[in-house]
């Protein structure tokens, strides 16, 4: 069994103590859904495992939600059918099973010859669609999305280069290789304008992060650290993730 604690903003917390991070982060995700009073917010989501249970429990509670699925971040020069593609990452996990239309799905293109372009189309979506929810995950150097560091909140949409930390992290999910060297990614900008930040974090080796994404100063260093200056941040974790926290 695995404690979860969900702070509610983290600047007034109000600790919640429950036993199931799958089902009860799903759970929560799901009301919040349904408390933007839109019948299809817009909504970012994270690859990577953290959130691979909450998939599963939203699957397997057969969700009746409606969203508007916009790309955080995208390898870049991956055919259209690559699996680690995180667009098909999520359909997988998530969009298909709960049938979310295509039409409901911006993602980033990641063979297009013009990625300048790609970054522009998709600044224009999020000014016309801002998100209401941004879901999120942390990289163990910091990063949200892919904004790795030194990132700060003037970083609009646009194409990285991918720390060696990351590259070797994300090389798990593939046995071990074959991770892009450059992707996509909303910036801390888009992020940081959704009306709802939900940062999922399990796993020890998440602590020290975010220990100074919440108790550090604020810092280009660590670009998750910016959520200390959003009103509405849910940090929903475990024991392990949580426990450097003061
Ligand atoms: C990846 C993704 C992020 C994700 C993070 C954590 O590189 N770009 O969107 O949230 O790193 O991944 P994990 O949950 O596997 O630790």
């Amino acid at each position: 069994m695995t404690t979860i604690y969900v702070l509610i903003h983290m600047h007034t917390p109000q600790i919640i103590r429950t036993n199931n991070f799958g089902t009860d982060a799903a759970a929560f995700i799901t009301r919040a859904l349904q408390e933007t009073g839109k019948s299809c917010p817009v909504v970012c989501l994270p690859s990577g495992m953290t959130p691979l249970p909450v998939y599963k429990a939203m699957r397997e509670a057969d969700c009746k939600i409606d969203l508007h699925y916009v790309a955080l971040d995208e390898y870049i020069g991956l055919e259209a059918t690559d699996e680690r593609l995180f667009s098909n990452w999520l359909a997988r996990e998530i969009l298909d099973p709960l049938n979310i239309p295509k039409t409901q799905r911006t993602i980033f293109h990641s063979m297009h010859d013009d990625t300048e372009a790609e970054c522009t189309r998709m600044k224009a979506f999020l000014k016309e669609n801002p998100l209401d929810i941004a879901v999120i995950g942390i990289g163990v150097n910091g990063h949200i999305g892919f904004n790795e560091p030194p990132s700060n909140p003037t970083d609009s949409i646009r194409i990285v280069s991918l720390c060696p930390i990351t590259r070797q992290n994300n090389a798990a999910y593939w046995d071990g290789g074959r991770v892009p060297k450059q992707a996509f990614t909303l910036g801390l900008k888009e992020i940081l304008s959704a009306k709802t930040i939900i940062l999922m974090a399990t796993g020890a080796s998440k602590a020290d992060i975010i220990r100074k994404t919440f108790d550090n100063p604020v810092s280009e260093t660590c670009p998750a650290s910016f959520l200390q200056e959003h009103p509405n941040v849910i940090l929903i974790g475990d024991t392990g993730a949580l426990s450097q926290l003061s």
